[in-house]
């Protein structure tokens, strides 16, 4: 009890603190330039105000979702994902009106993994990204820096001290200072769950939302086992690639809203953060 008032005092200082920041929209609607190499396109873009704290209403909702750029990446790929969505109908070609189409993956940027992702029975049972509980997906959210030198480790998890009751929580890690959702190839160095490190969590924990900031929530290395043990009992929703550039730790009111997709074991999900 001792330790959960504390861990609040500090989270409310901490809040506090934001709150006196001055606050100014950061987006930039410009578009990224095109350029040729990697090098040159990741120095673009870390250079691009668009790597920033997406705000809106003086600071009152932030955008934790990225937005579908060609040049995102794809997960343990070189090619960026392209274009999602495109036109089947177009004005200037002389149609009545535009009418686009979309074409995705639905573990594309900011998506959401429903069971059934990894458990071909959860599959079959029709635990798709329809039946996921939007109780999980909103309410108050925590959001904790990870160190920046591990993995997310059995170790790790039990230096956070997350207190009992928290369930719902957002890791920021390595992978918002490096910028991995802004190149344009995938990485798979990215820091993530390792399979200790989850069965902690799911051991240890009342998390049930699980948030991080890259394309999976498991290791490479790790990528299936990891994922086996949280979604095995199909109470843990998990959320990859939020868009973390520029939030600070805290607690938050997180509102997040997948896509009604029956039979999809994920989808494209819109998260936001109220303070
Ligand atoms: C990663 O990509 C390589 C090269 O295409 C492929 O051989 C490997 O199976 C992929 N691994 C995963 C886990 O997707
Ligand atoms: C418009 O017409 C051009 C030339 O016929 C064609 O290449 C293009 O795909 C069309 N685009 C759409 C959206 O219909
Ligand atoms: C319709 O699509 C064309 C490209 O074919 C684009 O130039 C135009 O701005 C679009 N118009 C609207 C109203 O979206
Ligand atoms: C996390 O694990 C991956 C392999 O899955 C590795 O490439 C990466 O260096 C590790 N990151 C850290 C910070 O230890």
């Amino acid at each position: 009890m001792a330790q959960l008032l504390l861990f609040s005092l500090f989270q409310l200082l901490s809040l506090a603190a934001m709150a006196s920041q001055a606050a100014h929209p950061a987006y930039d609607d410009s578009p990224l330039c095109a350029v040729s190499t990697d090098a040159e396109l990741t120095a673009d873009i870390i250079s691009s105000k668009s790597v920033k704290l997406e705000e809106y209403g003086n600071g009152r909702i932030i955008d934790i979702t990225h937005a579908y750029r060609p040049d995102m990446p794809n997960f343990n790929s070189t090619d960026s994902i392209g274009m999602v969505v495109s036109l089947r109908e177009s004005m200037a070609n002389g149609s009545l009106y535009n009418l686009s189409e979309l074409k995705i993956v639905v573990h594309t940027g900011t998506h959401v993994d429903a069971p059934g992702h990894m458990y071909q029975e959860y599959y079959e049972a029709g635990f798709d990204v329809d039946s996921l509980d939007l109780v999980v997906l909103n309410g108050p959210a925590l959001i904790v820096d990870v160190p920046r030198d591990k993995n997310i480790t059995a170790e790790v998890m039990e230096s956070l001290r997350i207190p009992r009751g928290v369930r719902r929580v957002i890791f920021r890690t390595l992978n918002t200072d490096r910028k991995l959702m802004w190149k344009r190839e995938g990485d798979t160095s990215y820091v993530a769950f390792t399979t200790d490190g989850a069965q902690w969590l799911v051991d240890n924990t009342d998390i049930k939302f699980v948030g991080v900031d890259y394309l999976s929530v498991a290791t490479f290395d790790d990528l299936i086992p990891a994922h086996l043990v949280f979604l095995k009992s199909r109470e843990i929703i998990l959320v990859e690639a939020l868009k973390l550039d520029g939030v600070k730790p805290g607690i938050y009111s997180l509102h997040c809203l997948p896509l009604r997709l029956v039979g999809a074991e994920g989808s494209p999900i819109r998260c936001i953060l109220i303070k």
